[in-house]
């Protein structure tokens, strides 16, 4: 292959014996391609340069093996000004892809791994897509995820690649796709095996074949009179998912469609002005801050020690049995202990549920399965690397486990606890070597929730937190670093908010009036429905352990459904009433409490508890916090996380409604004396 003209810092050009030129991405000085600025630029004079040489066909394709490109550079997202300079980069970026469309030789994208957001969007302005067909290949336009939609000219292309109802599937609902699947929908020509992908190329680019097209229906479904009819439709799907006023991305991209889906130009213009505006915006401002938290998470989980393969964990109940699985689905030999063999019987089957949703290919199901050793007489804790207890919430029983346990660890094993609320220090006196003990705490459920909070003891061993920290970022979970103080972050900072609501409901608020609230702040599901789905007596143990350390009142309904033996969803009733594992509709009635007055007592409650963890040190900084709350608990992630959200709304705002509140319903509502120093940060900057 010759190699000739200008060098390029972040693009490679070839040019073969066909006079086909091979043009290779591979970002200067990073691990995975993204379009920044730079890289965009360096891509027009490439193009300035293939235009001269008029080749026989140009063949784009990535130098890293991670993935053809992740997207737009998210980085440069948090220094865009205003709109307006967010429309001369988007602007720029459409017309550096128009270029490749433009390009008169047939070109192709080889696309191995991922292919995100803008990198999809360049493989749309060629003529052709040829994806390696392997479990690694990923194509999607993810950028509703971040509060944006597509820029760069791809809701343009891809409804006339795809047709407008599998191109909006995709760009609403931010989804990947697989190679065979995106074969299917004719979003790639080919899907091959990856040692064909050259020849293939090769192949598409010599004979040039007649690009696919969609069929009569997707050119039906673009037509002036069927675009109202199918925007309608596709409104009230999305409004399913995500408020418009939360989350406006997904409802101007169907505006956009709607208005000026029959005419190209129009739409390319309104594309880049319509997420010029939306990235601007509070929604999208706050979405890319949580992309930005996960990757700083993502990062401590592959810093360090190296990678234990080999778990035991004790106790098969939901959480136990839960990360066994999950382990196992990771990749990693699992021995899961329980004294009960239908209780084991039971994570074997939730485990296989969860294999094959999640590995599509049965053999690969079947190896999962093999790796998961259901074991009633521990004798995987002789071979671990690292030794799960998850039974219980109870300290005596789980120092009683240690003893059993710790005289059958190897050596250099670690001991960790899935405790949600004890101090670790109340737990390790129970062991030879409480230096060994850390906590790694999982949020049900785990396969969903990305949070482990990683807690380090008085006594713990730096390097036990170091493998911890890595083990957690090998089976694909988001560490978080806490300090060993009851509750944690996640618990200590929830359960005010769950109580709170407790309380309303006690003052005859009805509890879906509760909920709907706190749903319509932005939380996953409302206080009172998730406590029945956590277990209300699990929720009682927590409160009791925070009420011994912290000034926390346990509302007596809590204790008497309890009592009672209203467990919540596992035992039929709790708040609500259900039927197997289904929610007995309940209609809200209309109670005494205005929903701005319930938000109001639920969320505030929730932010000064976070100040007080942010100001006692139970995680190193605020952004932790954030960090916390929203891969913990689903906490709004367009509010960006309760510090910055109580940032935003202004703290001195915020504290005088706390005191407000405190002197109306007592001194549960006094604002933590933390409050002063984010008083102080924000006097500073004004
Ligand atoms: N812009 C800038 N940096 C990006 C990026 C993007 N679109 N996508 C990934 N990166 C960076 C990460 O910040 C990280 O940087 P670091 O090494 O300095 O920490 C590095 O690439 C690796 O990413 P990471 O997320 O840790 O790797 P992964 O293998 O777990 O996941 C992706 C890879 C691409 C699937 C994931 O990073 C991702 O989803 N990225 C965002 C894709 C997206 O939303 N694109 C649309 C943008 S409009």
């Amino acid at each position: 292959m010759a190699h000739d003209g200008e060098t390029y810092r972040h693009w490679r050009m070839e040019e073969d014996d066909d006079r086909i030129v091979w043009l290779t991405f591979d970002r200067a000085e990073k691990s995975v391609n993204a379009l920044c600025r730079e890289v965009l630029e360096e891509l027009d004079r490439v193009l300035d340069d293939i235009s001269r040489r008029s080749p026989a066909g140009v063949v784009f394709r990535s130098g890293k093996k991670s993935g053809f490109i992740a997207g737009a550079d998210i980085t440069e997202f948090t220094g865009l000004a205003d709109s307006a300079a967010a429309l001369a980069l988007i602007e720029r970026g459409q017309a550096i892809l128009g270029r490749i469309e433009l390009l008169a030789a047939p070109t192709v994208s080889l696309i191995h791994g991922f292919c995100l957001g803008g990198g999809l969007e360049l493989a749309l302005a060629c003529r052709y897509r040829i994806a390696a067909d392997i479990p690694a290949t990923q194509l999607g336009l993810p950028e509703v995820k971040l509060g944006i939609h597509p820029g760069f000219g791809g809701t343009v292309r891809l409804t006339r690649l795809i047709g407008p109802l599998a191109a909006m599937d995709l760009i609403l609902t931010g989804r990947n796709v697989d190679a065979r699947k995106a074969r299917k929908i004719g979003l790639v020509d080919y899907a091959v095996p990856e040692r064909h992908l050259e020849n293939a190329a090769r192949a598409t680019i010599l004979h040039a074949p007649f690009p696919v097209k969609p069929g009569f229906l997707p050119a039906l479904c673009s037509t002036w009179f069927m675009r109202p009819l199918l925007a309608g439709y596709l409104r009230r799907t999305v409004a399913r998912r995500a408020a418009k006023k939360h989350y406006p991305a997904p409802y101007a991209v169907i505006d956009l469609w709607e208005r000026f889906g029959g005419n190209a130009a129009a739409m390319f213009r309104e594309e880049a002005g319509s997420v010029a505006n939306l990235i601007t915006g509070d929604s999208a401002r706050n979405l890319v801050r949580v992309f930005l938290l996960q990757e700083r998470l993502k990062s401590l989980g592959r810093r360090g020690a190296s990678e234990p393969c080999s778990i035991h964990v004790v106790g098969g109940g939901t959480m136990g049995g839960d990360i066994a699985a999950w382990c196992a689905l990771q990749g990693l030999r699992v021995s899961v202990q329980d004294v009960d063999a239908a209780r084991l019987a039971n994570v074997v089957k939730r485990a296989a549920t969860l294999f094959r949703k999640n590995l599509r290919d049965p053999r690969l199901a079947e190896a999962a399965l093999d790796r998961l050793i259901p074991d009633i007489k521990g004798d995987g804790i002789a071979r671990a690397d690292i030794v799960i207890e998850a039974i219980f919430e109870d300290a005596a029983a789980k120092r009683e486990l240690y003893r059993q346990c710790e005289p059958r660890m190897r050596g250099d094993a670690l001991l960790a606890t899935n405790t949600s609320s004890i101090p670790l220090e109340e737990l390790a006196e129970a062991l030879e070597h409480p230096e060994r003990l850390v906590g790694l705490h999982f949020f049900n459920p785990v396969a969903k929730m990305q949070l482990v909070e990683v807690v380090r003891g008085a006594k713990t061993q730096q390097e036990a937190v170091d493998t911890a920290t890595a083990f957690a970022g090998a089976i694909r979970r988001l560490p978080l670093p806490v300090a060993s103080s009851p509750g944690f972050l996640v618990n200590r900072t929830l359960m005010p908010y769950l109580l709170e609501a407790v309380i309303m409901e006690t003052e005859g608020i009805p509890a879906a009036e509760i909920d709907r609230a706190a749903v319509d702040f932005g939380m996953p599901m409302g206080p009172l429905l998730l406590a029945d789905t956590v277990g209300l007596d699990i929720c009682l143990s927590v409160a009791r352990i925070l009420s011994r350390h912290f000034a926390v009142e346990i509302p007596t309904r809590l204790e008497e459904l309890v009592a009672a033996g209203h467990l919540g969803r596992k035992s039929g009733q709790g708040f609500y009433t259900y039927e197997g594992q289904k929610q007995v509709a309940t209609e809200a009635r209309n109670g005494r409490g205005t929903s701005g007055g319930i938000v109001e007592r639920l969320i505030l409650r929730l932010l000064n508890e976070a100040v007080a963890c942010r100001r006692a040190g139970v995680v190193a900084d605020a952004d932790l916090v954030d960090a916390g709350m929203v891969f913990g608990t689903g906490f709004a992630p367009f509010r960006g996380g309760p510090l910055h959200y109580a940032r935003a709304e202004g703290a001195a705002a915020i504290h005088g409604r706390l005191t407000a509140l405190a002197e109306r319903y007592g001194s549960r509502f006094t604002p933590d004396i933390g409050w002063e120093e984010i008083l102080t940060d924000a006097e500073g900057k004004t």
